[in-house]
């Protein structure tokens, strides 16, 4: 979990165990990076719940998964990141697995670049990007090298910076993006970026990995948050992508997380999914078999789909709701940080724009958890808290 993130020394009481321990009533934890309600607790939605009962009533056996996992999961999935008229999908040449959540997703893709790609072996992440995906990547044996992707004056994408980056990247190198919901920023390119971006990428023969794991959490719209994503298809790039319905549907225990390559021929993915195989033989058999049979009732039944797209709408809605407060809290006590981010950004987390030595501040004298980065969780905050941590991130910023 990430919290374990703000385990750094220098940070003293910032550490997950410092945390647990510490019993001030005032605690707040802006680091559990999974999304919590407004009571304070991890959400269970409504929609998954009657799901689960379903599936309990079926009386299913835990017989194992096959190796590239549940193949009603991997289709109603990939139809959920593609869209439901996928050429590719529709040709059988979107080659997909069930894996153990985006980690896990992430982690399969870069072990089979690193055992078979045939361009550049380095990997160019954002700067900064989502701590996990480094180690990772360099898990695999590829090379990590990042590229601008924010810039910390203007709280915003820094998009120029971006272009001159990719631009300089060699020929048939790798690059990560994050797909929606940036993490650990929550500020995504707008889709004239994206598009832009699109061209530069093919004209240079890169293969991009998009990572989604939140779509429909950062704007409440899973077609909207898959943009990128569709867009890279559209223009011919080469692109594997991965997802999550951790984040999605409340299932983080669960895992349900999916790869999804797309090739040119049937041979080609006859082949893939021959070294998928192989390569996920040795690391874990296959996938496990609960979270995916939610997710698919929870896709396939029209009136649970519905019921979670109102939900997912719902816990999109409450994050933006909290970014306004947060910033106009602030501005009411008379803050003369320009807190415009806030409402900018999308998703579960922000990069609060604070120093170290205010996040310590806030920490020690406050206890205010935060990670050391800036990376805060938008949905920690709640009606019962906000007041505190508003007045607590004025008198550090004072
Ligand atoms: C950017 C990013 N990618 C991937 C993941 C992993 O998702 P999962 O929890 O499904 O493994 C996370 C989780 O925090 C994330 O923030």
């Amino acid at each position: 979990m990430e919290g374990g993130d703000i385990d750094r020394d220098r940070c003293g009481r910032g550490s997950t165990a410092g945390i647990r321990q510490m019993q001030s009533e005032k605690k707040v934890n802006l680091t559990i990076n999974s999304y919590q309600d407004d009571t304070g607790t991890i959400a269970a939605l409504a929609s998954v719940q009657k799901a689960e009962k379903l599936i309990h009533a079926m009386n299913v056996n835990k017989e194992y998964a096959p190796i590239l996992g549940d193949p009603k999961f991997i289709s109603s999935s990939i139809k959920f990141a593609l869209g439901e008229d996928n050429e590719y999908f529709k040709n059988g040449l979107a080659v997909s697995l069930q894996t153990l959540g985006g980690s896990g997703a992430l982690r399969v893709g870069f072990t089979l670049i690193n055992k078979f790609y045939d361009g550049k072996k380095i990997v160019f992440i954002p700067n900064p990007s989502w701590k996990y995906h480094e180690r990772i990547i360099r898990s695999t044996g590829l090379e990590v090298s990042t590229y601008k992707y924010y810039d910390p004056m203007t709280k915003d994408v820094d998009f120029n910076s971006m272009m001159e980056d990719i631009k300089k990247m060699p020929d048939r190198s790798i690059i990560l993006f994050n797909a929606c919901g940036h993490d650990p920023t929550g500020m995504d390119p707008t889709k004239k970026q994206w598009a832009e971006i699109s061209t530069q990428i093919k004209s240079k023969n890169i293969l991009a990995v998009l990572d989604m794991p939140v779509q429909g959490l950062a704007s409440g719209d899973p077609e909207r948050d898959a943009f990128a994503v569709r867009k890279f298809v559209a223009d011919g790039n080469k692109i594997m992508f991965t997802l999550s319905f951790s984040r999605s549907m409340c299932l983080y225990g669960e895992r349900p997380g999916c790869l999804c390559i797309l090739v040119n021929s049937k041979d080609e993915a006859a082949k893939l999914s021959s070294q998928l195989k192989m390569i996920i033989r040795g690391l874990y058999s296959n996938p496990p078999v609960n979270g995916s049979r939610i997710v698919v009732k929870v896709l396939e039944d029209p009136g649970l789909r519905m019921d979670w797209r109102s939900e997912l709408r719902e816990m999109a809605d409450r994050l933006v709701a909290v970014r306004r407060a947060f910033k106009q809290s602030m501005i009411q006590l008379g803050s003369k940080v320009n807190w415009d981010h806030f409402d900018r950004s999308v998703g579960l987390v922000t990069m609060c724009g604070l120093s170290l030595e205010q996040i310590e501040k806030l920490m020690k004298e406050h206890f205010v958890f935060l990670n050391p980065s800036g990376r805060m969780v938008i949905s920690a905050l709640n009606s019962k808290n906000i007041d505190y941590v508003t007045r607590s991130f004025h008198e550090v910023t004072k």
